[in-house]
């Protein structure tokens, strides 16, 4: 199985390294989206013909299929979003600013994407509760005393990234949503990290919230997905107010549609849906179990190469344990927007930046990184081509290096 040969975009030789910014898509998946547009294509939920209807049945087939796909115990409980971010801003306006009042306590990690903490701060500043961090100790984890000294009786919401996008620690989220349930918060996983490359059963983590974004996991880009608990999202007013989220609408007073239309205002990214539908049954094709294999071989062959460069700053667990596919690393003494820009030269994309994590980079001493984030259509080659450049891009910079 050559599964680089599903991904159009590859066939121009480029290594792709930054899957974590966005997967490439595989034709399945592009073919999908073609065939919605070209054959079905309407308003779903708006028309009474039948191409509306087929239109309402593809995308709501979608959302069971999504249900499945997490376990989660009722379709009602898949809300469509743009992405992971907009499913954190829902949560935090219509859960956090409802339910927080003065000196409660949210609690998030360091490693948080700004997507999972610039809403909790204003949600911190318009309740006058306080917003608090767990912080990661030198392996780039958080212990289990710090979520027991942070999660507290005042806590009411806890927020936390499955896997980091910097530093690709899996997190124990486990043992986070069991401490916190047990002091009486929720808790809202951001799995954009974690669901491109590891089964997810929201039911077995019982995670009271859990976002993701499709285009990290092969489907288009401009759709996510918020999971809720039923009767968090029952108790929950809508974020978005428009059309298809109301029941009845009178000149001062609205009613709302019932799970999970009331959080869907205006028309939906269908096509983005239809897509996403195809990611998910191209990686159930392929299965969770290949994908980690196939990963850990690239990954664990990446650590090791990269460890042989003595030039390199890696920013990695011990081991290699509890990692997921995200490697950040630096050229010690040159800045990674130069890195990246010569492997662009060699046709290695990887990312370069703070990655949307400024507390984190500012609690590392560092400013950035460049980081590479391998998918399943990665291969050692990819590994080699990465290093081979890496090596030109020091010998290019090391008469400027200062010792
Ligand atoms: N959140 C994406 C990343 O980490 C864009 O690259």
């Amino acid at each position: 199985m050559n599964i680089k040969n599903d991904f159009p975009i590859l066939e121009n030789g480029i290594t792709y390294l930054d899957s974590g910014a966005t997967t490439q898509k595989p034709i399945q998946v592009i073919n999908a989206v073609e065939k919605y547009y070209k054959t079905i294509n309407a308003n779903p939920h708006r028309g009474a013909y039948s191409l509306s209807i087929e239109a309402t049945e593809a995308y709501e087939n979608t959302r069971t299929k999504i249900a499945k796909f997490i376990n989660a115990k009722s379709r009602e409980e898949i809300i469509f979003s743009k992405n992971a971010t907009e499913s954190l801003n829902l949560i935090a306006y219509s859960y956090g600013m409802e339910n927080l009042k003065k000196d409660d306590e949210i609690v998030i990690s360091i490693m948080e994407h700004h997507s999972n903490l610039v809403p909790w701060q204003k949600v911190a500043k318009a309740t006058s509760s306080r917003l608090n961090y767990m912080y990661i100790n030198d392996e780039f984890e958080i212990p289990d005393e710090e979520i027991e000294k942070k999660i507290t009786d005042k806590t009411k919401i806890v927020g936390i990234t499955h896997v980091s996008n910097v530093l690709g620690t899996i997190n124990n989220i486990e043992k986070i949503i069991k401490y916190a349930h047990k002091k009486g918060s929720i808790v809202i996983v951001d799995g954009s990290q974690s669901i491109p490359h590891m089964k997810i059963d929201v039911q077995k983590l019982n995670a009271d919230f859990f976002v993701f974004s499709g285009h990290k996991m092969f489907a288009p880009l401009g759709i996510g997905v918020l999971y809720g608990k039923k009767e968090l999202l029952n108790q929950m007013t809508p974020f978005l107010m428009g059309g298809d989220m109301i029941e009845y609408v009178y000149e001062q007073e609205t009613t709302f549609a019932p799970l999970p239309n009331k959080f869907e205002a205006g028309t939906q990214n269908v096509g983005g849906v239809i897509g996403l539908g195809s990611a998910i049954d191209y990686i159930e094709n392929i299965g969770y179990d290949k994908i980690k294999e196939i990963e850990e071989e690239i990954v664990n062959y990446a650590v090791q190469e990269l460890r042989k460069l003595d030039y390199l700053e890696l920013y990695l667990t011990p081991n290699n344990k509890n990692h997921s596919g995200v490697i950040s690393f630096n050229i010690k003494g040159v800045h990674p927007h130069d890195v990246a820009s010569i492997l662009d030269s060699e046709g290695v994309c990887v990312r370069s930046g703070n990655h949307c994590a400024q507390p984190l980079m500012r609690y590392l001493g560092i400013d950035s990184t460049c980081r590479a984030s391998f998918y399943i259509y990665n291969t050692k080659e990819d590994v080699d081509k990465l290093v081979n450049s890496l090596n030109k891009a020091y010998d290019m910079f090391k008469k400027y290096i200062k010792q």
